[in-house]
């Protein structure tokens, strides 16, 4: 069990009138992440509605989704230097063994078992994932990653991964590729289609969108009815893709909960030398209830198995 399920555990534990903020030991070299990851409560009953869900959705019996144009101009293909990645430290598509392949596979699981698994019917949208944090540089960036290129290289999952940290974009700069090519936020400012903003690559069943072209209203943008109508498409018409968004901070930044509204699943990612407690359940506090949250603690110098345990959301 890790410092800051321990924690978690003990805060349920004392109730909330005696929490005190833990802040977990210090170390200058970061390690790959040692997970724990949440299921849904099993007590779980029915699947929330959101504010105005349904009714923007609204389409003309054939008309061609956005989504669904996608695969009709399937664009060039960008690509990504998989030997990079591996020198890097990151999970690649090839067949060599690395222990941050382990860790990932162990971090999926119970991301794929809820979105096509038998808990998937007592979530909204389980497909759509989130990945955030409490404070910037913690592994966000890393994570969603890790965790995309895990699911597409070994179960054969289609897997989207959207750079939504709009105002700090780093995917197109940790895959090496342009940062210039049209984005989330040209879509979300009317000025792409769907199909201009998905990017195929070389790494086969990986899609990428970037933040594209930056926005003095970018966080405003991202909070909108037309990306909540974009992430209810992405969810409905590929129900059988995961789709990783790659989010701002939850703490100081209000647009990453309202995405996290239209996901079914979370992952918060703990930076073992620097997180607090306090951190941590004010960023659970801003999730929605009835979603899948699983924890990850990052940048562990400690490497125990013993990491690996359960932190239920609905025992908030
Ligand atoms: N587990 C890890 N092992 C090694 N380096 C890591 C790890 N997690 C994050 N980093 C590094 O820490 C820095 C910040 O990570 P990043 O994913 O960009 O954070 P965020 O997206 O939360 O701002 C990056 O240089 C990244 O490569
Ligand atoms: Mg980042």
């Amino acid at each position: 069990m890790s410092t800051i399920e321990r924690a978690l555990e003990k805060r349920q534990q004392l109730g909330a009138q005696q929490r005190e903020a833990a802040t977990v030991d210090s170390d200058d070299s970061p390690a790959p992440p040692a997970p724990a990851f949440a299921t849904p409560s099993t007590s779980a009953d029915g699947q929330p509605e959101l504010p105005g869900q349904d009714s923007h959705f609204g389409r003309q019996n054939d008309e061609p989704t956005d989504a669904e144009r996608e695969t009709k101009n399937d664009r060039e293909q960008i690509y990504i230097d998989t030997d990079r990645l591996e020198q890097l430290g990151m999970v690649t598509p090839t067949e060599n063994f690395t222990p941050i392949k382990e860790e990932y596979r162990y971090i999926k699981r119970p991301l794929l078992d809820n979105a096509f698994g038998a808990n998937a019917e007592k979530l909204t949208n389980p497909n759509l994932i989130l990945v955030s944090s409490c404070h910037a540089r913690e592994g966000k960036t890393f994570t969603a990653l890790n965790l995309a290129l895990s699911m597409v290289t070994e179960h054969d999952r289609s897997v989207l991964l959207v750079d939504a940290d709009v105002i700090n974009p780093n995917l197109s700069q940790r895959l090496n590729i342009s940062d210039r090519a049209l984005g989330l936020l040209d879509y979300l400012n009317n000025k792409a289609e769907v199909q201009d903003i998905i990017q195929s690559t070389n790494i086969p069943n990986f899609k990428v969108v970037c933040a594209g072209t930056r926005h003095h209203h970018a966080t405003e943008m991202i909070a909108s009815a037309k990306m909540k109508q974009f992430m209810k498409e992405l969810s409905s018409r590929y129900s059988d893709r995961i789709v990783i968004f790659d989010t701002a901070p939850l703490l100081g930044a209000s647009e990453t909960s309202v995405l996290a509204q239209m996901t079914g699943q979370a992952v918060i990612v703990v930076e073992e030398a620097c997180t607090s407690q306090r951190q941590v359940e004010r960023a659970l506090s801003l999730l929605k209830p009835k979603m899948a949250i699983g924890l990850v603690l990052n940048k562990s110098r400690t490497g125990q198995k013993d990491y690996y345990g359960y932190y239920g959301a609905s025992k908030r």
